[in-house]
C-alpha cells in the first residue's frame, strides 16, 4: 500500500508554561492503514519532540493511548488514519485529551486525580470468603463468564472522558470505576456483595447517579458495557438485596415502572410524589416531594415556555386506548411472572458454549444471589482473548 499524506491538528498544552492551550498542525507521511498513533509519533520524531503523548503496547492492550480524536474518545493505536480521515473537519484529523480529566502536558491527562481515584474507591479487589478453602476455590464456569465482560476493562478512561454525569458532578464515582465494581460484586467468591452495594447505593454518588446517557457505552473500545453493569448493580441492590437509598433511587425507579404499568408512559405529575411517598393517595402529600417540586419550578417553567411538554398531558397523564394499555401491562405480567431474572450478558461465551444446547446454560451460580440468572449471548466481536487486568 502505498504511502499517503495526513494533516493532524493536535491540541497542545502545557500548564507549567502558563500559556493558553493552542492548536498544532503536522502534516505527516504514511500508510492509510497505519495508526493515528504511528501517525503522533512520526510528528514528535520529524517535526517537534515536544509533543506530549502516552503509548506503551501499540496493540488496544494496556489503555495508554486513550484521546479524543474528531471528538470522539478512541485509542490512538487502534483507529486507522484512512477511518479517521473519512471524520475529519477540513482533511485535518484533530486530535485533543481526553475529557474530565486534568491535562498534565498536551495529550497525557492525569489518570490518577480522576480515574484511579475512583477505581481505589471502589475496593477493587477479592475479599475472600471464609474459611478459604486449602487448595483453589471452585467456581462454576458461568459465573466466571459472567464478570469477564468488566474484566476485558484496559482501564483506558474512554468511558470516563465522555462521562455526561461526570461533566456535572466531577465526584460522580464514573462508569469505569463502577464497572470494576461489578467485577467483585458479581464474583461468587467475594464475601461483602451486599456491603459493596449498600455503600454504592447510600453515596450520592454512586450508582444512582448515573443518567444512563450511554456514552460510555458508545465510547469503550472493548465492550465492556459500563453503564450496563451500573443497570446490574442497581437491579441486585434494589430487587435482590431491597437497599432503600438515602438518594431515593430505588423508589424512583419503582414510581418510574409503576407509572408506566398504570399509565402505559410516564405520568410527570406523578412522577415526583410517587418517588417520594410511595403509590399511595397520601403518598402524594410527602413534604420531600414539595420540597423538590418547589426547587424544581425554575425548570419546569422553562420547559412550559419553550414548549417542551403539554401541561394537560403532563397533570392529567396519558391517555391510552384500553388494547394499547392492556398489551402494556401484558409484558409486566410476563416479566414480573417469571421464577428468575434474566441478565443479558453480550459478551463472547466461547465455542464450547456455543455448541453447547440451551438447556445446558446457566441453571445456578450467577454472580447476583439471591434470584437472579444470566443468560450469555454470544456475539461475534471482541473477545476475552483480548482482555486485559482483572
Ligand atoms: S451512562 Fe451513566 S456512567 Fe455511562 S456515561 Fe452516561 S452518565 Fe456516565
Ligand atoms: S470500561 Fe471501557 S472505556 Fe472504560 S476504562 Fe474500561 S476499557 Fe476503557
Ligand atoms: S498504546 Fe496500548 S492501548 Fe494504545
Amino acid at each position: 500500500m502505498s504511502v499517503e499524506q495526513f494533516k493532524l491538528r493536535m491540541r497542545r498544552y502545557n500548564p507549567e508554561s502558563g500559556d493558553a492551550p493552542y492548536w498544532d498542525e503536522h502534516t505527516v507521511e504514511l500508510e492509510p492503514h497505519r495508526s493515528v498513533l504511528e501517525g503522533i509519533l512520526q510528528a514528535r520524531d520529524r517535526f517537534d519532540g515536544s509533543i506530549g503523548i502516552r503509548c506503551s503496547c501499540r496493540q488496544a492492550i494496556c489503555g495508554s493511548c486513550g484521546v479524543r480524536i474528531n471528538g470522539e474518545p478512541a485509542l490512538a493505536c487502534h483507529t486507522h488514519l484512512e477511518a479517521a480521515v473519512r471524520g475529519a473537519r477540513e482533511g485535518a484529523i484533530e486530535i485533543e485529551p481526553m475529557g474530565n480529566m486534568p491535562v498534565i502536558k498536551d495529550l497525557i491527562v492525569d489518570m490518577d486525580a480522576v480515574h484511579w481515584t475512583k477505581v481505589r474507591r471502589v475496593t477493587p479487589w477479592l475479599i475472600n470468603k471464609q474459611p478459604v478453602p486449602e487448595r483453589e476455590y471452585l467456581v462454576d464456569h458461568d459465573s466466571m463468564v459472567d464478570v469477564t465482560q468488566t474484566m476485558a476493562c484496559i482501564q483506558c478512561g474512554a468511558c470516563v472522558s465522555d462521562c455526561l454525569a461526570m461533566e456535572v458532578d466531577p465526584g460522580f464515582i464514573g462508569p469505569a470505576a463502577l464497572a470494576k465494581a461489578y467485577r467483585f460484586v458479581g464474583d461468587p467468591r467475594d464475601d461483602r456483595q451486599f456491603e459493596r452495594l449498600n455503600d454504592l447505593a447510600q453515596d450520592p454518588q454512586g450508582i444512582f447517579d448515573c443518567t444512563h446517557c450511554f456514552r460510555c457505552v458508545e465510547a469503550c473500545p472493548k465492550d465492556v458495557d459500563p453503564m450496563g453493569q451500573i443497570m446490574r448493580l442497581r437491579r441486585i441492590a434494589t430487587s435482590d438485596y431491597q437497599i432503600v437509598d438515602r438518594n431515593n433511587g430505588r423508589r424512583h425507579e419503582a414510581a418510574f415502572t409503576t407509572l408506566v404499568r398504570d399509565y402505559g408512559l410516564n405520568h410527570e405529575a406523578e412522577l415526583l410524589p410517587r418517588s417520594y411517598g410511595g403509590n399511595s393517595w397520601f403518598g402524594k402529600f410527602a413534604p420531600a416531594a414539595g420540597k423538590e417540586l418547589l426547587s424544581s419550578l425554575p425548570v419546569i417553567v422553562k420547559g412550559l415556555l419553550r414548549g417542551k411538554f403539554n401541561p394537560k398531558t403532563a397533570i392529567f397523564g396519558h391517555k391510552l386506548r384500553k388494547q394499547d394499555l392492556d398489551a402494556v401491562r401484558a409484558i409486566y405480567e410476563k416479566v414480573e411472572g417469571r421464577e428468575r431474572r434474566y441478565e443479558l450478558n453480550l459478551y463472547v461465551t466461547g465455542s464450547d458454549e456455543d455448541a453447547e444446547a440451551p438447556d445446558a446454560k446457566s441453571e445456578t451460580g450467577t454472580p447476583s444471589e439471591p434470584g437472579a440468572t444470566n443468560e450469555q449471548v454470544p456475539i461475534a466481536s471482541g473477545g476475552a482473548e483480548e482482555s486485559a487486568g482483572a
